[in-house]
């Protein structure tokens, strides 16, 4: 980076970002959450030990973190409202499943899961009663495909995914088709893109993979957001196309929940999953959501005690006492009634620990007022990046190029950064040692994310400062061995 002496090519963003920062109508935000200090991420134990160099400037300043495509950091209300569940828990014992307590701001357990799902629902863009906030999302992916994946050997069985899906939905899909006694060979799809060095997808390339396996496709499963390369996919065109031709379509919303404006209800989706840990900050592991469209949800003649399954039941489900409507869920009758909606695929009850520490964040997001201006500040910001990174030395510039879409209509916060062979490594020590946190992708990629509901348009020059001198860095010692 360039030294005080020098004039850095950087200082007219330095200058716009802190204007910009300033007029941020959201910057509040950021004072909510936990950044980790420089010195926080350069050190190798838990605690701080010695603070007597407190004032030490690392000591004190945020490190730039933009990888809440990865994990979101901590809200600080989030411990308040932990100390608050363990204290019902220690003063309450079994009690607080039940009993409401007057001076405390979280529902009874019993609540919770419901509280969660309402807080959720805007985000996602659904009817308060589409949306569970349960399991974790590959746990959801197979309950909902459980649910909605009837292949018919003979008929429709194939389920389209793409050729470079998240592994987990890939295994999940593999098992789905194994489980129900057919082969991935005859029966899984792959969208590959058409062009190796440009893995993008077009919107046509699916519509036209669709088309191709219609009669015999029973289930699409695709992502809102591609992980690595960051491109938003056109959730209700894709919808639409998948729905005119009978097939069901699950959307994996890992990277687009709590990143983008969603509307599934209005784009008439079918089902969806998502985690909570990355944009939804709700910590490492934390529960999962789940959307079901309310017609896929209807409920028609009980079927688990011996009656006939009917079509388009809720017999398919894999079910479990916590999907039991509430008014008889403690009768202990072995009749299941479902609850109504998306509440009627949970099975187990719900890791209260976990909810409550979703719904702290989620606190936020109702601060920020909800995902339209936190998208519209993602957007700026994402531009505000896209052009530092223009601005790097034409040297530097050589050794990357992004993958991402340019426009902001295809992309969510995150750009993927595409390096040439050899450079991943010492580019990422280079960004650890500048106290920048983004994360890497195998084989050449890394990750930038900024997240709106905490990062600022300085965190944009920051990272590429530390970029350039970075990756500079990693060229020379390619060229060195
Ligand atoms: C796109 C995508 N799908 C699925 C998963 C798996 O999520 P989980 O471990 O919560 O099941 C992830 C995790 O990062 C992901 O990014």
């Amino acid at each position: 980076m360039a030294t005080s002496a020098e004039v850095s090519p950087f200082s007219g963003f330095r200058a716009r970002a802190e204007a910009l920062d300033r007029e941020d109508g959201l910057r509040h935000l950021r004072d909510e959450f936990h950044i980790p200090t420089k010195a926080d991420v350069k050190r190798n134990t838990l605690l701080a030990g010695d603070r007597s160099n407190d004032a030490h400037v690392d000591e004190t300043t945020p490190c730039t973190y933009l990888c809440g495509n990865s994990l979101g950091v901590q809200p600080k209300r989030t411990a308040a409202r932990i100390q608050q569940y363990l204290a019902t828990w220690a003063t309450q014992g079994v009690q607080g499943h039940f009993k409401p307590l007057e001076d405390s701001p979280l529902p009874t357990w019993l609540d919770a899961d419901h509280r969660a799902a309402k807080m959720m629902a805007p985000i996602v863009g659904a009817e308060e009663t589409e949306v569970a906030v349960m399991q974790t999302l590959t746990a959801n992916l197979h309950l909902l495909m459980s649910a909605f994946y009837r292949p018919n050997p003979n008929g429709r069985h194939k389920i389209i995914l793409e050729s470079k899906a998240f592994p987990s939905d890939h295994f999940a899909v593999l098992s789905q088709i194994r489980h129900h006694g057919l082969s991935p060979e005859t029966s899984m799809v792959t969208i590959e893109s058409p062009f190796a060095e440009d893995p993008i997808i077009s919107t046509y390339d699916i519509q036209a993979l669709i088309s191709k396996h219609a009669a015999d496709t029973a289930l699409i499963l695709l992502p809102g957001i591609q992980y690595y390369t960051g491109q938003l996919l056109d959730i209700p065109t894709i919808t639409a196309y998948a729905r005119k031709h009978g097939i069901f379509i699950i959307w994996d919303l890992a990277h687009a929940a709590g990143n983008v404006t969603l509307s599934l209800h209005d784009w008439d989706v079918d089902a969806a999953v998502w985690c909570t840990y990355k944009y939804l900050n709700g910590g490492p592991g934390c529960i999962g959501g789940a959307f079901v469209h309310s017609r896929n949800s209807l409920i028609t003649t009980p079927v688990l005690d011996g009656e006939p399954e009917p079509e388009q039941s809720y017999g398919h489900r894999l079910s479990g006492w916590w999907g039991n409507e509430k008014g008889t869920r403690f009768q202990m009758e072995t009749k299941f009634h479902p609850a109504k909606g998306a509440a009627g695929f949970q099975i187990s009850n719900p890791s209260v620990l976990d909810i409550t520490s979703l719904c702290a964040s989620l606190e936020l997001f109702e601060l920020a007022g909800g995902m339209a201006p936190l998208r519209e500040k993602s957007k700026r910001l994402t531009a505000f990046l896209e052009e530092c990174l223009a601005q790097m030395s034409e040297d530097a510039k050589k050794l990357f190029r992004t993958i991402t879409p340019s426009d902001p209509n295809q992309r969510g916060s995150q750009l993927s950064l595409l390096l040439m062979d050899g450079l991943l490594d010492v580019t990422m020590h280079g960004l650890q040692e500048h106290g920048i946190i983004v994360d890497e992708r195998k084989p050449n990629v890394v990750r930038v994310a900024p997240a709106p509901i905490y990062n600022n348009f300085n965190d944009c020059v920051a990272f590429v400062e530390a970029f350039e001198t970075s990756l500079v860095a990693a060229q020379a010692a390619k060229l060195n061995k």
